[in-house]
């Protein structure tokens, strides 16, 4: 079974995710700028920063060139990882992926440090009034991905290798939105992006 990682990230959270996962399966792992032709392996986990609630538009891009593959996709978003903003981003990037006729194995999301001039241009531009809640949210994302982080995605990752090797990857497995997402306080009504 051929195996790669290609992840895309613009500020490094979600290069941490790829590379832990590269490390515990001794798998290749390629930015997505030189990513190889997906058709050249069996499993890939295709990895992504989350904007607008989606897979950023470099990561959807690689996405739409893979086609009848099994798939691992795992993110880093500022929200809280329980959030419906997340279970939404899982569910979509989830059906991006079916409608390239790729199996989903697995899928995996965890908070992700935010740049924090795109935070001071949000207030700036009168988007997403500071509250306590949202500002502690930022606060907690500062420390992610964290080691608690890397250990969940190694392990959702390894299990999708077993899975994929011992041929039941096809088989079902518990809604994706369900699966992955490690447990975080969600203050209520802080559902919002950034
Ligand atoms: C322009 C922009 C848009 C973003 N939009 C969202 C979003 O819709 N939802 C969310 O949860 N996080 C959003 N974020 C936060 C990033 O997804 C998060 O910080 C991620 O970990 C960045 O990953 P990277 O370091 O791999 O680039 C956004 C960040 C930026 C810069």
């Amino acid at each position: 079974m051929k195996v790669c990682i290609v992840y895309s990230s613009c500020t490094g959270n979600t290069r941490k995710v790829a590379e832990a996962l590269a490390e515990t399966s001794g798998a290749p792992c390629f930015a997505v700028r030189h990513a190889p032709n997906p058709d050249d392996y069996d499993l890939l986990a295709l990895g992504f920063w989350v904007r607008k609630g989606l897979p950023d538009a470099r990561a959807q891009r690689y996405m739409a060139r893979v086609s009848g593959k099994q798939v691992f996709f795992f993110g880093t978003l500022g929200a809280w990882p329980h959030s419906e903003h997340a279970r939404r981003c899982m569910v979509a990037t989830h059906e991006l992926l079916q409608a390239g006729g790729n199996t989903v194995v697995d899928g995996f999301l965890c908070q992700g440090r935010i740049n924090p001039q795109v935070i001071a241009a949000t207030q700036r531009k009168g988007r997403h009034p500071m509250t306590p809640e949202r500002r502690a949210r930022q606060l907690e994302a500062e420390s992610h991905p964290n080691a608690a982080d890397l250990t969940a995605a190694r392990l959702h990752w390894q299990r999708c290798l077993q899975r994929c090797a011992s041929g039941t990857a096809h088989l079902p497995s518990a809604p994706c939105f369900a699966t992955g997402i490690m447990p975080a306080p969600e203050p209520l009504g802080n559902n919002s992006a950034l």
